[in-house]
């Protein structure tokens, strides 16, 4: 097993990386708990509840709830079913929530743990690739009819548990999506894992393999988080590949286009305009092709140029509306940039142009 310590502001919690621990979470829960209410949702529910149920043995208080799968249920009234459930179960200031599932429970059931009596522990047991991410950091939200993510909080989960095993019944389009975001922190941060995914073939990827990319990809975030908790700084350079990546996803995504199939564009672009402003030769062409080689559907030629720069502008991490874009000095080396309308603009229609005629 492979494990981490990640200390915020207001605690320090482990993260846990291995094959089959859903088996064992009893031994990882850091004290005893008057109930326990496992949120999780009905594909997750199917495969690994019964499993996590069985683990927690011989507590005399253990619930569940599902919600439906998807970005839907990150919503109002999910949030409030919850809290009516935790209450109906008698869950109290030592009592613990736990998110069996991807970046959507984790996200709101850590929500709920945050608001239910000012805040209980929770523990984020994630199951997909995305979820590495969503799981460590803190940042838990739900949506709102007008704008994503746009009601939440910063509360650390308790632990991590990461079973990689559970990777292993993830569809192919959420795996792509998940090992985008590996693939960033590795452009931001690793250049050996960076070289080493290269080389990886998506479809055969085994659980040692998960263990070894997962860990690692953490192991960047939690850096980048605990330098800039509160995302005032350096932690931005996580958004590399987003400012064109929620532009598509936007445009193209919910249902189409996943986060991370969205971010790999955005990617490629970034580092075109970095190539470009820096004089350098990242490798555009190598991750171009493993993408393609690996599935990534990219759209390239029916990219809309305004209509993109449009919804670029709307990005929530716009300033003084100009865009901040993350570029990278090299492998390892990012950087935050401020890019003129008219530059954007040009810098997107060659990207295009560059990427049909690969
Ligand atoms: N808090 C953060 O810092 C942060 C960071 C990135 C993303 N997010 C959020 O994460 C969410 C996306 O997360 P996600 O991609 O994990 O989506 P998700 O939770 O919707 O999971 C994707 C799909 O995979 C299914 N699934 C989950 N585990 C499975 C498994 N082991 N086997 C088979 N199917 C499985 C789910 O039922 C779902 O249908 C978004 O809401 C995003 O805003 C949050
Ligand atoms: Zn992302």
């Amino acid at each position: 097993m492979v494990n981490l310590e990640v200390k915020t502001s207001v605690n320090s919690y482990p993260i846990y990386v291995d094959e089959n621990i859903r088996h064992q979470t009893k031994h990882f829960l850091p004290k005893k708990y008057s109930v326990i209410h496992i949120v999780t949702d009905k594909r997750v529910a199917d495969l690994y509840l019964d499993d996590l149920k069985e683990s927690l043995e011989g507590h005399p208080h253990v619930f569940h709830s599902i919600i439906e799968e998807g970005e839907k249920s990150k919503c109002v009234a999910d949030f409030e079913y919850l809290h009516t459930r935790s209450i109906q179960f008698g869950l109290d200031r030592e009592s613990l929530v736990i998110a069996l599932g991807g970046g959507v429970v984790g996200d709101l059931a850590g929500f709920v743990a945050a608001t239910y009596m000012r805040g209980i522990d929770y523990i984020q047991v994630p199951t997909t690739i995305l979820a590495h991410d969503s799981s460590v950091g803190g940042k838990v939200a739900i949506n709102h009819a007008l704008g994503k993510n746009l009601i939440g909080s910063f509360y650390p989960p308790e632990a991590v548990i990461y079973d990689v095993q559970t990777l292993q019944t993830l569809p192919a389009k959420e795996v792509r999506s998940g090992y985008a975001e590996i693939v960033k922190e590795a452009l931001i941060a690793d250049k050996g894992l960076f070289d080493n995914i290269m080389q990886t073939k998506l479809s055969q990827v085994t659980n040692d393999t998960l263990k070894d990319h997962i860990f690692r990809g953490i192991k960047i975030k939690t850096h980048f988080v605990q330098a800039d908790e509160k995302e005032k700084g350096i932690r931005a350079h996580l958004n590399f590949g987003h400012t064109l990546g929620h532009a598509l996803e936007a445009k193209y995504g919910y249902g189409e286009l996943a986060h991370g199939e969205a971010v790999a564009i955005g990617m490629l672009f970034a580092m075109e305009v970095s190539n470009t402003i820096y004089s350098k030769n990242l490798p555009v062409e190598l991750l171009y092709k493993w993408l393609k080689d690996n599935g990534f559907p990219l759209l390239i030629k029916e990219i809309n140029i305004d209509s993109l720069f449009n919804q670029m502008k709307l990005d929530k991490k716009v300033v003084n509306n100009q865009i901040q874009l993350v570029l990278l000095k090299d492998i390892g080396n990012p950087v935050t940039l401020e890019l003129s309308d008219e530059d954007l603009q040009n810098y997107l229609e060659t990207f295009i142009n560059k990427m049909t005629k690969i």
